[in-house]
């Protein structure tokens, strides 16, 4: 089968298509034809092994020092059971299906054998191969950051800081379905996004600095580490709640201080290690029901992962990119 492979870690460039066997499932498994995965912003980091000085340690351990030991990336996927191992009895062939492969990676390629109790579910109805791929890394981290670390309640008022990436673009949508007021902060090219999305109100980083405005929130839920808890503290109601995914030893130690101290705190976690299937599930019902939709920027081949990571690598990339397989059946179906 084809795969993008790399060998060691560095630039986008040791990202290489290659053909190498394709896998057999287990007994417990079974052998996905890969429809469509995509390159999140986890996924430069792990290939050129750029992790913060805190996490550089225990990634290492996880995935090799000198080069990694898994050789092709890609969490997300969504595409079609060719065929499954003999216990298993959740899919049969033909059972469309996405989901997120973990530790494992390994999306990068034409097939993909995963456990049937993995974080596998029926793809939605209603959406592409390509939506679908899209959903797990952003919408999970959403999910969990806001319902589980969050406590999100009907009627709070939330900020979404980096409302127009991926997990920023399902965290307003998701803060609307769980009945909040919701502000998104983004730049001036993708105000109209995050309004479409249901943000009742945006706010422009380039013009205005959110914790100037006079304003107060419940919850405010930084995407992408770009603003602080220092400065952010006085637009928090009491009781109120800075979430973020992006953190440092200077948020580690405001957790823990926030955590014993005062009533407004600040959450981090690896929301990975959270996520359960039955959230992948409620996803499903929730674009089924119309009430979460993916935002793809970009759409790449397989052959071009390297241009699709020199992009993802800006930081700029509006929702999600994906990396589309050839197929011949019908994408919604
Ligand atoms: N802790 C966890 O469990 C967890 C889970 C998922 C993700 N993450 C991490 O969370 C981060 C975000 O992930 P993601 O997939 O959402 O990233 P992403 O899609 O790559 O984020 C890109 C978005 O960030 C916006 N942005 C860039 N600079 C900004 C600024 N100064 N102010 C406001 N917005 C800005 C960009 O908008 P403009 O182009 O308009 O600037 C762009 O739309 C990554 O570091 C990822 O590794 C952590």
């Amino acid at each position: 089968m084809k795969a993008i492979v790399y060998e060691k870690y560095g630039p986008p460039e040791v990202l290489e298509l290659k053909n190498v066997e394709k896998p057999i499932p287990k007994d417990n498994e079974v052998l996905i034809r890969i429809y469509a995965t995509t390159v999140t912003a986890e996924d430069p980091k792990q290939r050129g092994f750029t992790f913060p000085p805190l996490f550089w340690l225990p990634t290492g351990i996880l995935f090799g020092f000198r080069k990694p030991r898994k050789t092709i990336l890609g969490f997300e996927l969504a595409g079609e059971v060719e065929s499954s191992g003999k216990s298993v009895k959740r899919f049969k062939k033909g059972d469309h299906v996405f989901g997120y492969t973990g530790l494992s990676f390994g999306a990068y390629a034409e097939y993909k054998c995963m456990p049937e109790d993995g974080l596998l579910a029926f793809k939605p109805a209603n959406i592409t191969y390509e939506e679908a791929a899209a959903a797990p890394n952003g919408a999970l981290s959403a999910l969990v950051y806001l319902r589980n670390k969050g406590n999100i309640q009907n009627g709070e008022k939330v900020l979404i800081y980096g409302a127009s990436g991926s997990v920023g673009t399902f965290a307003v949508q998701l803060a609307k379905y769980f009945g909040a007021e919701v502000t998104g902060v983004c730049s001036t090219a993708n105000l109209e996004l995050v309004k479409s999305l249901g943000a009742d109100k945006v706010i422009d980083y380039t013009k205005e600095d959110f914790t100037q405005c006079g304003e107060t929130y419940d919850i405010i839920f930084d995407t992408v580490g770009k603003s602080s808890f220092s400065q952010s503290k006085s637009s928090l109601n009491q009781n109120g709640r800075y979430l973020l995914t992006h953190f440092g030893l200077t948020d580690i130690f405001q957790m823990l201080w926030t955590s014993l101290i005062g009533n407004k705190k600040v959450i981090g976690t690896a929301a990975n290690f959270s996520w359960k299937l039955e959230d992948l599930n409620l996803l499903k019902e929730l674009y089924e029901a119309g009430k979460i939709k993916s935002v793809i920027d970009r759409l790449y081949p397989l052959e071009e992962t390297v241009e699709a990571h020199k992009y993802v690598e800006t930081g700029h990339k509006k929702g999600n990119v994906v990396i589309s397989l050839e197929h011949n059946n019908n994408l919604t179906s």
